[in-house]
């Protein structure tokens, strides 16, 4: 059995332990980290002199051989040695003899992995940024296409007051750019390179550090050994960002699997994204965006498990951190697929206009635009609340609609009250009245949208 240790052992490891121990069936994901880092690794140890020029030489090459076979997916991985970079270093071995004993030259398993572990989150959030884009993309998209459609908008879950559709998509776009935000920062936030601290002092030969940060496009050298192999705080970070980026996807598919209910009837989800029922022949149920919804609860729970793991860990390095790549790959491989999904959803949902137009005219949507309407009369707003409040319950006590109201019962409530009022009871005024930055003032969406358009393109 290959191992990178085992001559201090008095007998050989029990096979149940080395099961129970070995990484190599879920830490394959870093061969070509583990490989690139070796090639900058094998160049810096030739270029300072610690190992011969030729064996420097020999190592990349035959790293580089490995790199394409890894690329092409025909590197076979041995399950019985114990993790990926016992497997690269065996098969290095067989590839070009003695020279590849001098590749963990200064280097320990204990920086290596954590530095095949920043490049895996740094590589993955730079695609994870993408897939957001090309989400937010869509959702422009479809907010365009649907400039003129006015809806109810909730707070509560109970009908507030009206917005636009395009306004509401908006809203989502936001909420994604901050997550493209959050993933940028922790990737600046883990542009330190730990190789070169070694098994947890540092070494007494002589290496060059910035030589290898720079090769593989870090700011600079970690700046503390024990910190270097310790640190888990870029797995964190990403598995942070990426259940609040979990977060927002559910609550994106929670709107539209409301709105896609009969009850709701506000759109149409295309029936790629759906599944029927077994027992029930006319069933048209959300079931992906209902997983998206579920599946944040495992991203938020893999948070907690690495949160949980390196918890109360005494400094340095311990074998509980191997555990951190199960959690780490699946939430990114799911947040992935979440981000794909959700950006087919906006390219084939259909709005039922005329249906959601029947529901944008109930007097109540209204009742702030009319208090405002005070307000600009001099009306203090805790009068204009009052005022409006007892209008409407005295329209419901009635079986009135305040349109219906002359201007006598009108002038009853305020004085301030004329007939133009009543034309404030509309969704188009309603959201043509809006000024305010932010707000969804038509040609203030318009002018969002073309921004992101240019932003996101
Ligand atoms: N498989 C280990 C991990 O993922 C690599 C580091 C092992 N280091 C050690 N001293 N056993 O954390």
């Amino acid at each position: 059995m290959t191992k990178l240790w085992g001559s201090r052992f008095a007998k050989g490891t029990d096979v149940l332990a080395d099961q129970f121990s070995f990484s190599i069936a879920y830490d394959q994901n870093l061969a070509k980290y583990d490989v690139q880092v070796g090639i900058a690794h094998a160049r810096m140890l030739g270029k300072c002199g610690i190992i011969p020029k030729q064996d420097a030489a020999r190592l990349v090459s035959g790293l580089q051989k490995i790199a394409s076979q890894i690329a092409d997916g025909v590197f076979k991985f041995d399950p019985k040695a114990e993790d990926v970079h016992t497997n690269i270093q065996t098969a290095l071995k067989g590839l070009i003899g003695p020279a590849a004993d001098r590749l963990h030259t200064a280097r320990s398993r204990n920086d290596l992995i954590a530095l095949d572990m920043k490049l895996y989150c740094r590589e993955e959030i730079k695609v994870i940024i993408g897939l957001i884009a090309q989400l937010q993309k869509a959702i422009v998209g479809f907010a365009g296409r649907h400039q003129d459609v006015i809806m109810p908008a909730y707070t509560h879950l109970q009908s507030a007051q009206v917005v636009l559709l395009a306004h509401h998509m908006l809203a989502y776009v936001e909420m994604l750019e901050r997550d493209k935000g959050r993933l940028k920062a922790a990737v600046a936030h883990m542009d330190s390179m730990p190789l070169g601290s070694c098994a947890l002092s540092g070494t007494s030969l002589p290496i060059d550090r910035d030589f290898v940060a720079k090769t593989l496009g870090f700011a600079r050298p970690t700046a503390n050994s024990m910190d270097s192999v310790s640190d888990r705080d870029f797995a964190v970070e990403t598995l942070a960002d990426v259940a609040i980026l979990g977060m927002h996807c559910s609550r994106v598919a929670e709107d539209f699997i409301l709105w896609g209910t009969s009850e709701f009837n506000f759109l149409d989800i295309d029936w790629s994204l759906c599944t029927g029922s077994s027992i029930m022949p006319h069933k048209k149920n959300p079931d992906v965006l209902e997983l998206i919804r579920g599946e944040t609860a495992n991203l938020y729970s893999r948070l907690n498990e690495v949160l949980i793991l390196m918890k109360g860990l005494p400094l340095t390095y311990n074998r509980d951190m191997q555990l951190d790549k199960p959690p780490l790959f699946e939430s990114v491989d799911k947040i992935k697929v979440i981000l794909k999904l959700l950006t087919k959803l906006f390219t084939g949902v259909k709005v039922k206009k005329q249906d959601i137009v029947r529901r944008i005219y109930d007097e109540g949507f209204f009742s702030v635009d009319v208090m405002e309407y005070l307000i600009k009369k001099g009306v203090s707003y805790r009068a204009a609340h009052d005022l409006v409040g007892t209008m409407i319950k005295g329209c419901v006590d009635q079986g009135k609609k305040i349109v219906d109201l002359t201007l006598g019962q009108l002038k009853a409530y305020s004085p301030y009250f004329e007939e133009d009022v009543k034309a404030l009871l509309d969704p188009k005024i309603s959201v043509e009245s809006k000024k305010s930055f932010g707000s969804t003032n038509p040609k203030l969406v318009r002018q969002q949208i073309a921004k992101w358009k240019k932003l996101l393109d």
